[in-house]
């Protein structure tokens, strides 16, 4: 996830750049490591700057860039390559006559970086994106045509890109291609705009027109054409965006936890692409340590804190059951100060979206000086933790900016299902067909989740029905407790209700006499295809229905025999025992947010917290 912004107006001035900077301006919330702006009259003149947009602004009041007619901006949230003022885009190729920004990922880069060195040309920095500009200015030699150019370039790649370009030789043009992430064009009077999304140009114009799929759109102070990747000539409608500049911020959303929960079928997606080799194994290139050291690991001890603990929680059941290694799950702070079992065949796994909670850092710095191997679960590219642990698998969530976490919640889940997929081939305890069995179930979930999300509706109703309540349970068994620990978790932090998680099981002994007439009791249901899970839950529902209580179950499509006793279904569908939380925590999401926001409260700013917690 990353902001970009292209710009074509009618006369040379300074008016290129800045209006590119006030749309990066915008478009930070998409991510905000390194931005970077160019102009592009005769020679490409560009500024790329590594931290957030202000110190760009900063070099280039020093040092303006020249007066433009066209100008392109980037601000990134890093996939490949840390967070440097040399990954920063926009990426200028070998000959200098074209650069490019890009949101997404090129997933056959290697291959193409191959076939530049073959021709003498090395890379200067760790991005997938540089390998664009340089296949790009090859084929505008062969062409002199930067749209024809672009049309060949796009051919060649494989993955997810908005790719934006322009070239010296063409100061009155951008030219951007679309596939799998996000463009739309902005229509001025004697200028056009480009961008990530309307957030980008919405200070400007309110005309815009969304591009399709696989299409790529030449503009110019006047014109916007737009073709297919084959090269049909495309007409497409013209929109109003009737948001204004902070809703479109929040992609017309209220606010960013909204926004964020329904970003959740694109941050699982992009978790996990890229991470299937041709022969259909699983591969995870940034997983640095040995394989003969994970071969011999005897022991995993997951360390976060809140959220990301739970997501741990669920990568206990995973893991232990696909790699048969015993897993436990810590809570960072608590790991620090004991003094835990750990040995050189102890691999310590670090969740975290900002790579920078103090608690968690302490307890990798911990598990590294015993001798352990510490292996982070982490959002936030070039991060403290990222950059003191042996090795680190990147969820792609993109920026989270409301404090309470959601997509970074279900990137870590299923960044813990890809680690003990990966173990499970590597140390033989899956064969490589049932490896690829779970990942095309993994990869059927981010069309689960939409499909959970666009019932959010009757959720809304049911938190608008319960604003008045003061204390609500959550029970769950299996997976389910975890997501249990995560529903009363989101209720506390931004509604501000007492609540409380348990493992189902553990009611009777002693939770059980908090229920009372009418006391909410939220369900976490497994898969009825689990008869004796599924059975005991059902025991535990009829337990609290006889003391009164109000029963609100979370179960799977088809599962009749939870009716007889819940309240209130919230649906969700079938879906394997052991990737039930990447369903299953939607609705509880959906339902705190929309209570908190029923009784009036701020829940992307919940009181007293802080999203990246850098105290101990
Ligand atoms: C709750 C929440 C927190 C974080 C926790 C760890 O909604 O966001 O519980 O999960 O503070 O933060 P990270 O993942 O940044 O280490």
């Amino acid at each position: 996830m990353c902001g970009i912004v292209g710009y074509v107006g009618g006369e040379t001035s300074t008016r290129a750049v800045d209006v590119v900077l006030e749309g990066l301006s915008r478009l930070e919330y998409r991510g905000y490591d390194s931005a970077g702006v160019a102009v592009g009259p005769g020679m490409i003149t560009q500024t790329k700057k590594a931290g957030k947009l202000q110190n760009l602004l900063d070099d280039l009041e020093a040092n303006p860039l020249p007066a433009s007619r066209n100008s392109i901006g980037h601000t990134r949230w890093a996939t490949h390559g840390g967070p440097t003022d040399e990954n920063a885009h926009p990426h200028l190729s070998f000959d200098g006559a074209v650069t490019v920004v890009h949101n997404g990922i090129i997933e056959n880069f290697f291959d193409l970086a191959r076939q530049l060195e073959e021709q003498g040309i090395t890379r200067v920095t760790q991005t997938d994106t540089e390998v664009v500009a340089h296949h790009l200015a090859l084929r505008l030699k062969e062409t002199g045509d930067l749209t024809e150019a672009l049309r060949e370039t796009v051919g060649e790649l494989e993955g997810s890109f908005t790719i934006v370009a322009l070239a010296g030789s063409e100061p009155d043009r951008v030219v951007a291609a679309r596939r799998n992430s996000p463009l739309v064009v902005g229509l001025g009077d004697g200028e056009n705009f480009v961008g990530s999304d309307v957030a980008a140009f919405v200070g400007q114009t309110k005309r815009a027109i969304e591009m399709g799929q696989d299409e790529i759109v030449t503009i110019t102070a006047t014109t916007v054409e737009i073709q297919t990747f084959e090269g049909e000539t495309v007409e497409r409608e013209e929109f109003t965006v009737d948001w204004n500049a902070d809703a479109a911020v929040k992609g017309g959303f209220d606010t960013f936890m909204e926004k964020e929960i329904h970003d959740q079928p694109t941050a699982v997606r992009d978790t996990l692409l890229g991470r299937m080799s041709e022969t259909g194994s699983l591969m995870l290139d940034e997983l640095r340590i040995e394989e003969s050291i994970l071969k011999r690991i005897d022991k995993i001890i997951v360390v976060a804190c809140g959220t990301a603990a739970y997501a741990g929680h669920v990568a206990k059941y995973a893991i232990e059951h696909w790699c048969r290694i015993p897993v436990e799950v810590e809570l960072a702070h608590e790991f620090r100060y004991r003094d835990p079992v750990v040995s050189e065949k102890t691999l310590v796994v670090a969740i975290t979206q900002s790579g920078e909670t103090m608690d968690t850092l302490m307890a990798v710095r911990h598990a590294r000086d015993q001798g352990a191997k510490v292996l982070a679960i982490v959002n936030a590219h070039g991060s403290t933790i990222a950059r003191e642990s042996d090795a680190v698998l990147y969820t792609h969530a993109g920026p989270e900016v409301a404090v309470a976490s959601t997509k970074a919640f279900v990137a870590q889940i299923t960044a813990t299902y890809l680690l003990g997929l990966y173990l499970a081939q590597l140390r033989g305890n899956k064969y490589s067909d049932e490896v690829l069995t779970y990942l095309e179930e993994l990869m059927a979930m981010p069309d689960k989740i939409a499909d959970v999300i666009a019932r959010e509706d009757e959720v809304k109703e049911l938190a608008r029905s319960m604003k008045d309540v003061t204390s609500v349970l959550f029970l769950g068994r299996h997976v389910g407790y975890p997501v249990a620990l995560e529903g009363a978790l989101k209720l506390k932090e931004l509604a501000y209700i007492h609540a409380e998680g348990f493992a189902a099981g553990e009611l009777k002994h002693g939770p059980i006499a908090l229920v009372e007439e009418g006391q909410p009791v939220f369900f976490i249901v497994p898969t009825p295809r689990r008869p004796l899970l599924h059975a005991k839950v059902l025991s535990n529902v009829q337990e609290v229905k006889a003391r009164g209580a109000r029963v609100l179950c979370i179960a799977e499509e088809g599962d009749d025999a939870v009716a007889e006793f819940a309240d209130h279904v919230l649906r969700i569908p079938e879906t394997p025992t052991l990737l039930h939380p990447l369903v299953s925590v939607v609705p509880l999401q959906i339902f705190a947010c929309a209570l908190a926001g029923e009784k009036g409260l701020d829940v992307d700013k919940p009181r007293n917290l802080a999203k990246s917690v850098t105290v101990e």
